[in-house]
């Protein structure tokens, strides 16, 4: 059966929507005349984006790690909007880099899984709900790449995105039979604040491993991000879309 849903009046709700790449698809889902909300903890940057993203925008400075500030953000969401079609996880952080695994910190290593593992489930669960009422909702956890082949001096990044692609094959297969889609997607090297933020020796390992021999860019993550949240792409979930420049080959 076709798939009758269509981008009009859509809802969308963006961690870490404010920078990086999370803005970038923003922007993109803006263009495609859906409601973006973006929920992000750096209030500056949300001004900036909102100011970029224009009236139809929204910014809601919420910590994703912090249940309770979740659910007040989408409760407002709902009570403005009255629907949430699509989700997109994309709030996360490297933590420490460049060390081996015995020198890493378990107080480190604790932040990262908080953000980049429990944060989309406790997203997941403010959310999941609404869109179960409507038996329609496209959600997408942003992985990497790290998660899938392990990237030497980042441990706790690399399995805490392993954990966000098992996360996804688990949610994609106990909504399977709802309207509800959930995806990965697993990004290679995309020099947003995060990347630049990395210990150069860091991000040449990560960057000499990519076979086209050049970083992705915000446009080619937007694209591939808006298709996977498309209503369009209604026969695929539990999977982790490839944007690795040629690395991932599975
Ligand atoms: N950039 C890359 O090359 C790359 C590669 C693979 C995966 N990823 C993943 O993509 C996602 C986005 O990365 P990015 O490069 O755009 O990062 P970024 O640092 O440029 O942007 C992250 C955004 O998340 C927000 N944020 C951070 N902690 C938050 C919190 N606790 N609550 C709410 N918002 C918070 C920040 O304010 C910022 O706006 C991350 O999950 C990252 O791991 C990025």
């Amino acid at each position: 059966m076709l798939e009758t849903h269509s981008w009009e009046n859509q809802v969308a709700i963006i961690t870490g929507g404010a920078d990086g790449l999370g803005f970038a698809l923003a922007k993109r889902l803006t263009q495609l005349g859906v409601t973006v909300v973006a929920l992000d903890r750096n209030p500056d940057l949300i001004a900036r984006a909102q100011k970029e993203l224009g009236e139809t925008a929204r910014g809601l400075v919420t910590d994703v790690t912090d249940p309770a500030a979740v659910k007040k953000s989408v409760d407002a969401v709902v009570a403005e909007f009255g629907r949430i079609d699509i989700l997109v996880n994309s709030a996360g952080m490297t933590g420490q880099t460049n060390i081996k695994s015995h020198e890493v910190s378990l107080e480190d290593f604790d932040r990262v899984f908080a953000l980049n593992v429990r944060a989309c489930l406790i997203t997941f669960q403010a959310v999941a709900p609404h869109m179960l009422e409507r038996d329609y909702g496209r959600v997408l956890h942003i992985a990497s790449i790290a998660g899938k082949d392990g990237n030497a001096g980042m441990l706790a990044y690399s399995s805490s995105k392993a954990a966000v692609i098992g996360m996804t094959k688990v949610q994609g297969k106990e909504y399977a039979e709802t309207g509800i889609r959930v995806n990965a997607l697993a990004p290679a090297v995309v020099r947003t604040a995060m990347v630049e933020a990395l210990p150069p020796e860091q991000v040449k390992y990560m960057t000499d491993k990519i076979p086209m021999k050049r970083c992705g860019t915000m446009e080619e993550f937007a694209e591939t991000a808006a298709f996977i949240v498309s209503p369009g792409n209604g026969f695929t979930t539990g999977f982790t879309f490839d944007l690795s420049g040629g690395r991932a080959v599975y």
